[in-house]
């Protein structure tokens, strides 16, 4: 079995890429799993509270879950042609301490997807994050890209997937996704 970890950048409760992270959890072909992560409940990275407390529980069940998977899905929103601090905070914080990276990250493959209003489709967003992942170790996936724009148009107001292209495209990049991680893994 191929165990992927999906995580979505947004609090939002009806955010556009929670929605697009359950649809490709949804399409996951059959022999791979996809977990869905939370960032809610992280706290802003401080390392006066890292030294006085240690990592965060809510931090810890994330990690973990990173560290289990084969591979990695980052759902980005995009905010001013970046991504946002609330995702990379996230990151930042599962990345602590540095020892572990290498259990967490390393050599994992990853695929970047994200969904926006707008209409780049979170294409700068998803470049934001390269810098990152390079400095973590992860093998970044440059196959089939998920970019979804006019979001407005293609989840409802629960923020849930309605649009059948995106769930045909989805099938499709989760399943050459899944291969790249099982052909990482041997
Ligand atoms: C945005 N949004 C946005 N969208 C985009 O395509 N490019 C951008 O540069 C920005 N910039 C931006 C800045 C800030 C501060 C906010 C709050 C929003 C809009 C964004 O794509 C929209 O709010 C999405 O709905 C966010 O994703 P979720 O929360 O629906 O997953």
């Amino acid at each position: 079995m191929t165990k992927i970890i999906g995580i979505a950048g947004s609090l939002r409760q009806h955010s556009y890429n929670g929605g697009l992270l359950r649809a490709a959890a949804e399409a996951a072909p059959g022999g791979c799993s996809v977990d869905i992560g939370s960032i809610a409940g992280i706290p802003l990275y401080n390392s006066d509270l890292e030294d006085k407390e240690g990592i965060p529980e809510t931090v810890t069940e994330l990690k973990e879950q990173f560290a289990a998977a084969d591979g990695i899905v980052l759902v980005t929103p995009e905010y001013n042609n970046s991504l946002p601090g609330v995702f990379k905070n996230a990151i930042d914080w599962i990345s602590r301490p540095p020892e572990d990276r290498p259990r967490v990250f390393g050599n994992k493959p990853v695929a970047l997807m994200g969904a926006t209003p707008g209409s780049f489709g979170t294409a700068f967003s998803q470049y934001a994050w390269l810098p990152t992942l390079r400095a973590l170790g992860t093998q970044v996936w440059s196959g089939d890209l998920v970019w979804v724009s006019g979001a407005m148009g293609k989840f409802d107001k629960n923020g849930n997937l309605t649009d059948d292209g995106i769930r045909n495209k989805l099938q499709k990049s989760v399943a050459a996704f899944a291969a790249f991680v099982e052909r990482m893994k041997a």
